[in-house]
């Protein structure tokens, strides 16, 4: 079986790459590493002993693309990751993510029907359901007008697989992931990108190693038990092993319907002053961090009913907000002695 992995040099998808290897799926990998670095091939190889094939070009690019997917017919399915992800950014510059997000969806969905390619597993995010009224969010949970032009282009595109699957023979999962952290536990691969991260763990573990002097809790007047807000934090190596499970669902013909959206979650939620406590307790460094304001876009508190994806998947989360945090801390130690 052969799984194209689009931003599989990225942060979850070098993650699901090598998961995929590890049950035998041939990968090949296409970015345009306008966000990750080559060199992550080779440290996929250092944990699985299998080099990934990897194609660097632009997904926007629809000629490239099409002669990509010429070469490669043999392709059973589609892992979609690449995108641009940063909501910051989307706000300033929402044109840069409406390009790079839809026009690089629309080429890999045209090319998959003119290749007869019919299964795709596609990276969407809790974002869509804004601050919902009732928690946890089910996958029947109203979607919301998105925050940020980021979390439009994933409703956007949520939108546009499921009318491609009306009339077409694709088949499609939307994964809706919550918070992905943490790395590999070989501390071979983790979070890794070009652009400086705004997310709560990198800053914690960019903090606590020296790269930043502090950082600002967003926020302490929520409505919520410690006053800073609730995220549902989920192991990266957890998130990716959902889409093995995704892929096989898709290509058994699992579901009821052509078109699909799970949750990936834990179920359960902690506050900011919650992570920074366990990381803390866990690295033994104490974090130089103010309260500030309320951070702009921020919704007060969310985590998944993982219920669904658990039962349809056959899949659940392993791994605790400890096991995160220690991978996230082991990451940036790792990182600190390659530079
Ligand atoms: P990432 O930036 O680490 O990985 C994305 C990869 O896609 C990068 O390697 C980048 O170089 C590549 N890429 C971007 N545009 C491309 C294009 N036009 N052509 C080819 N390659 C391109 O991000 P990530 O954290 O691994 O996220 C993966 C996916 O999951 C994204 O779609 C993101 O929006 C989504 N997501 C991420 C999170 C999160 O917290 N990390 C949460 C929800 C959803
Ligand atoms: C978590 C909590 C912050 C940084 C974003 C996207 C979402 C998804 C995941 C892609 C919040 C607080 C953070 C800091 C802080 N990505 N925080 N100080 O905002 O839940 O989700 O990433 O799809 O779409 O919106 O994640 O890690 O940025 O924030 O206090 O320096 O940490 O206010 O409560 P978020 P995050």
């Amino acid at each position: 079986m052969k799984i194209l992995v689009t931003g599989g040099t990225g942060y979850i998808g070098s993650h699901t790459v090598v998961e995929l290897q590890q049950k035998g799926y041939d990968v090949i990998i296409v970015d345009n590493l306008s966000n990750s670095y080559a060199d992550v091939i080779y440290s996929i190889e250092k944990i699985t002993g299998i080099l990934p094939d990897f194609e660097k070009f632009d997904l926007c690019d629809y000629n490239k693309t099409a002669d990509f997917f010429k070469k490669h017919k043999d392709i059973d399915a589609v892992i979609h990751f690449a995108a641009f992800k940063s909501v910051k950014e989307s706000v300033i510059n929402p044109l840069k993510y409406y390009n790079n997000n839809l026009i690089s969806l629309i080429n890999i969905l045209k090319c998959m029907k003119e290749n007869a390619i019919n299964n795709i597993v596609f990276s969407s995010s809790c974002t869509v359901y804004g601050q919902a009224k009732i928690l946890p969010v089910t996958e029947n949970t109203p979607i919301q007008k998105p925050a940020s032009p980021y979390g439009n282009t994933k409703q956007i595109s949520e939108e546009i697989i499921a009318d491609t699957v009306k009339y077409s023979d694709i088949k499609a999962i939307s994964l809706r992931y919550f918070n992905p952290i943490g790395a590999h536990k070989s501390s071979l691969i983790g979070e890794y990108p070009l652009n400086k991260p705004n997310n709560l763990v990198p800053v914690i573990t960019q903090t606590a190693i020296g790269k930043r002097k502090y950082f600002n809790v967003f926020g302490n007047d929520y409505n919520t038990p410690d006053k800073t807000c609730i995220r549902d934090y989920i192991h990266v190596v957890d998130t990716a092993k959902a889409h093995i499970s995704a892929i096989n669902n898709l290509i058994n013909n699992k579901n009821n319907l052509n078109y699909q959206p799970f949750n990936l979650g834990t179920g359960k939620g902690y506050s900011v002053l919650e992570i920074i406590k366990t990381f803390e307790k866990i690295s033994g460094i104490k974090l130089n961090y103010k309260i500030a304001k309320r951070r702009h876009g921020d919704i007060e508190q969310i985590w998944a009913d993982p219920k669904f994806a658990s039962e349809k998947l056959n899949w659940k989360t392993e791994r605790n907000l400890e096991e995160m945090i220690l991978s996230a801390w082991n990451w940036e130690k790792h990182l600190q002695k390659l530079n």
